[in-house]
């Protein structure tokens, strides 16, 4: 993950995804993860897109490509982000 990704995970991922109060799944997580992953990379990013219970639609990332989208993804399950 670049320098500018990782000041967008900062701001617009960290404060649910490293904060296990939140309820979100938790950055490197495997248990938390592995059945989300199973529906697919795609099909996460179109989650993030859309929101999904606590999390606002682009989470808080409103100008997030889906590639930059897919990148914070990989980051978040722990797995090397490209
Ligand atoms: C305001 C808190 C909050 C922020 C900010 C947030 N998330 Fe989330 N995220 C959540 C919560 C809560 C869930 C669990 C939603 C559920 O399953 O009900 C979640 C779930 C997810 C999922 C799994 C979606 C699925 O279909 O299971 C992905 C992927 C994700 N977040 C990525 C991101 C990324 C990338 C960012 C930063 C751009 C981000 N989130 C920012 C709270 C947040």
């Amino acid at each position: 993950m670049d320098a500018r990704l990782a000041a967008v995970y900062e701001r617009a991922c960290t404060n649910c995804h490293d904060v296990a109060a939140s309820g979100a799944p938790q950055r490197g997580d495997r248990a938390a993860w592995s059945p989300r992953a199973a529906a697919g990379l795609p099909a996460l990013v179109a989650s993030v897109r859309a929101g999904k219970g606590a999390m606002p639609p682009m989470g808080w990332c409103p100008e997030c490509s889906d590639e930059d989208l897919a990148a914070l993804i990989a980051h978040l399950q722990g797995s090397k982000a490209p």
